[in-house]
């Protein structure tokens, strides 16, 4: 989708700007994991935040102000700034708090910047597998890493849904039986090869465009979870879509499913069958 008001040449500006931000950033998370880490519960006992999730935020706001003077802020922090501009930039501090907080990585920082609906630039950097993803819409999807500069990303081409990896997570409330998520991954399991729980929304859904899953789903994401990850996994040519097969757009809770054109329709049945 084009932009109506940023050409692709002040789009790759902002994407270079942004590649240094998230890198600087990244330096502040590498310089804080299994360090002395401060946790506090947010919406739930389950639902942690770190110092680091706080401070890295607060960076990402200084920064991009200072870059972009005239675009909005949503983070999952609680930075809402300039919510009245159509330009957003959706971000996600620390993506994977949970392993984060208890040494295990990966984790990423999430950034994208939106024109109301229409995704822009999508960015997520995992600092200590230092692996850069990134997609200005309409020109593919890419990876950054100490061995190559940039290499674009592509799903698989599996067709088989018993030949697939697919990839999951679960909400912080999991009382509720209805969207606990045990239903649905108790099907896949019996029906595709495995199934994995990375812990960061953001990199399940770059793993899919990269090719190291066929699929991934998950409900009650929050927008700053997968801003970047659903531009970066369109480029590479992934199917998205909500969970019931209806079309995904940026927005406060989302349920979605990605996955490569061959598999996304056969996980959908399946998934229809519960209902
Ligand atoms: C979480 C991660 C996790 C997903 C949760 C998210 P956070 O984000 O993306 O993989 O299962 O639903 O909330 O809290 O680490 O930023
Ligand atoms: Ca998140
Ligand atoms: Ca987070």
């Amino acid at each position: 989708m084009k932009s109506k008001t940023l050409d692709i040449h002040e789009l790759q500006v902002i994407r270079a700007r942004c590649e240094t931000i998230i890198h600087e950033a990244g330096d502040l998370l590498r310089a804080g994991f299994r360090s002395d880490i401060r946790i506090e519960t947010k919406s739930n006992e389950n639902d942690w935040v770190t110092q680091y999730d706080k401070q890295c935020e607060t960076f990402l706001v200084e920064r991009l102000t200072a870059a972009f003077p005239t675009h909005g802020i949503v983070g999952e922090e609680g930075s809402n700034i300039r919510p009245e501009s159509a330009l957003q930039w959706y971000l996600d501090p620390i993506d994977g708090t949970t392993n984060f907080a208890h040494g295990l990585a990966p984790f990423c920082i999430s950034m994208a910047l939106y024109d109301g609906k229409a995704p822009l630039v999508g960015m997520i950097y995992d600092p200590i597998g230092e692996e850069l993803f990134w997609a200005i819409t309409g020109n593919g999807a890419y990876l950054t890493n100490r061995l190559v500069t940039a290499q674009r990303l592509q799903v698989t081409p599996e067709k088989q849904l018993e030949r697939s990896l697919l990839i999951t997570g679960f909400p912080y409330d999991r009382s509720n039986p209805k969207n606990n998520n045990y239903s649905e991954i108790t099907l896949m399991l019996d029906h595709a090869q495995g199934v994995r729980r990375i812990g960061s929304a953001a990199l399940d859904l770059c793993y899919v465009a990269a090719g190291r899953a066929e699929g991934y789903w998950e409900q009650f994401l929050n927008s700053w979870d997968i801003a970047a990850g659903m531009l970066i996994a369109a480029e590479a040519g992934a199917v998205l879509s909500m969970l019931d097969g209806s079309p995904l757009f940026i927005q406060e809770r989302v349920s979605l499913l990605a996955a490569n054109p061959a598999i996304h329709p056969q996980i959908l049945a399946h998934f229809k069958s519960l209902t």
